[in-house]
């Protein structure tokens, strides 16, 4: 950790250049690759899929010999696309836009039915027509669909449009399921079509730097893996929050709730990085290996574990009326669908046993933040009459990438008294040496979606959830998920805009977090503080 310096050698842009040697590296001059976008019409696909191929063509990072095939029912051009992603990318200069029109020169577009063979049939001759020249073609598929009709696509996938000459990968998105049974009902029909290492599960949390860095920071350093169990630790807290509401995703959001949509997959996965075992090694199965473990270790949940809330409008919110989740007209009335969750989980294993694990994720709460705050335990046999603050380690996921270290230290000067400061290593503070970056606020940081899809086209299934880690997962929710819907738990009420129910962070402090609002962290570039 460090002060505001500049570093050569661990510059964000060496990142890029990694990844466009990795991209090199897989764009054999021999091998085309064919990525399918199914469900090019939809959200997901103009909002992240598409923006995120453009960056990785635009800086090189793509093989050179891929094409993008685009799939849906709805009838569309390649205009069509362009107008639809423009929204969501932005072109810095000519240059670039020449570079955009190339990649648009790379984009097809198809239109057919989920359920139609010879619509696959088809689809499977126009991706052949440029493979026919290559020893080697490889196909990705990215289903950016709805879950109702993911086993038709796949299953049509399987039989019409895998490449005989190359190897096939098939990228999957959330929701897998929505209780234990019903994802083990969609692994086993996956299993049926793929091998496992053909299927990508994405939770592209798994891509993000910080997410990613919680290897290095605890098996890379010396200094926080002897202090990294129960003798130390007193608590973990992992949390997610968002500044605002379902705004008209309501419908989709309330089939599933907050524990579906972000607990039981970012936060669990975040949660495996932090407390499970080193691996054998940093190959991808003996990471993921360790995931499963820890996870199976994790006893289920249980309603007493578990804290609701869900927002209500703020009617002193002049200007942007800050609506309430149910005034959303997407939402059924009366829906006690959780907005807010926060769940205590126990680890019985020997480095855990005792710690309590809080799992908070909230919608229309106050802020935008995601991060890991790890508080050790209080000094033993103090000799300060009682001024030490318990020490933290925050791994400051976003917004603003930093880890910073929370510690006591004599305040300056004459006086004997004791402070509370930090250690801290913020990422835009830290990494300034680039040319880039000496005039942004913003790390040059790639981003999770590009990150994770480098990944697949490289074969590195380590940021990606395994079927066993997933079954797992659903194990620890399902049981209390069940409850909760049965017996339709009413949430706790909290105001759009405020921190999250009272009652969640008396839950906290009753299982052993010490709150002591004392000490407030501020992002040396945003100005805003952290308590
Ligand atoms: C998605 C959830 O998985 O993650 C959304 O479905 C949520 O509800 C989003 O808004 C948050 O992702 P990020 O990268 O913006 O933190």
């Amino acid at each position: 950790m460090g002060s505001n310096c500049s570093n050569k050698t661990t510059d964000p842009l060496d990142v890029i250049k990694a990844l466009r040697q990795q991209s090199n590296d897989i764009s054999n001059a021999d091998q085309h690759n064919v990525f399918f976008v199914f469900g090019a019409s939809g959200d997901l696909a103009k909002k992240k899929i598409y923006p995120t191929l453009w960056a990785l063509f635009r800086d090189r990072l793509i093989p050179r010999r891929t094409v993008i095939i685009g799939y849906a029912r709805t009838k569309l051009t390649v205009e069509d696309l362009k107008t639809n992603i423009s929204k969501y990318i932005q072109i810095k200069d000519e240059n670039e836009n020449q570079k955009f029109e190339r990649f648009l020169n790379q984009n097809h577009y198809i239109n057919g039915n989920y359920d139609k063979t010879q619509d696959f049939c088809r689809l499977n001759d126009f991706a052949e027509q440029f493979e026919t020249t290559f020893a080697t073609a490889n196909r990705l598929f990215y289903l950016a669909l709805p879950p109702n009709v993911f086993a038709p696509v796949t299953k049509l996938i399987r039989e019409t449009c895998m490449s005989t000459k190359g190897w096939n990968r098939v990228i999957i998105e959330k929701p897998f399921g929505h209780d234990f049974e019903s994802s083990a009902e969609l692994s086993r029909h996956l299993s049926d079509l793929f091998k496992e290492n053909e299927i990508y599960r994405i939770d592209h949390y798994l891509g993000k730097e910080m997410v990613q860095n919680l290897m290095i920071l605890r098996f890379g350093n010396r200094i926080f893996n002897p202090i990294w169990n129960r003798d130390n630790v007193a608590s973990i807290q992992i949390t997610f929050k968002e500044p605002f509401g379902t705004q008209g995703r309501g419908g989709y959001f309330d089939s599933f709730g907050i524990i579906r949509d972000i607990m039981q997959n970012h936060l669990l996965q975040i949660l495996c990085l932090v407390a499970m075992e080193k691996p054998v090694s940093s190959k991808p199965e003996d990471i993921r290996d360790e995931k499963v473990k820890v996870l199976k270790c994790t006893q289920t949940l249980t309603l007493d574990d578990i804290v609701l809330g869900q927002y209500i409008g703020d009617k002193t919110a002049d200007g942007d009326a800050k609506y309430g989740y149910l005034d959303d007209p997407t939402v059924p009335s009366g829906s006690t669908t959780p907005t807010f969750a926060l769940a205590l989980c126990r680890i019985r294993n020997e480095r855990w046993d005792g710690v309590p694990f809080f799992l908070r994720c909230g919608k229309a709460t106050n802020e935008r933040k995601a991060e890991i705050r790890i508080q050790f335990r209080d000094v033993a046999a103090d000799i300060f009459s009682g001024q030490c603050k318990r020490n933290e380690l925050v791994i400051r996921v976003q917004p603003g990438e930093a880890v910073y270290v929370k510690f006591m230290t004599k305040a300056p000067g004459m006086s004997f008294k004791l402070e509370e400061t930090e250690l801290d290593l913020t990422y835009t503070s830290r990494y300034k040496s680039s040319e880039t970056l000496q005039n942004s606020n913003e790390a040059i940081l790639p981003d999770a979606y590009e990150r994770l899809i480098m990944d697949v086209f490289a074969g590195s299934p380590a940021n990606f959830v395994r079927s066993d880690e997933l079954a797992e997962a659903w194990r620890v929710f399902t049981p209390v998920l069940h409850q909760i819907e049965k017996e339709k738990v009413q949430p706790l009420p909290y105001v759009y805009g405020s921190r999250c129910p009272k009652q969640a962070d008396d839950f906290c402090i009753a299982h052993g977090f010490k709150f002591y609002g004392t000490y407030k962290w501020t992002d040396p570039n945003e100005k805003t503080t952290n308590k």
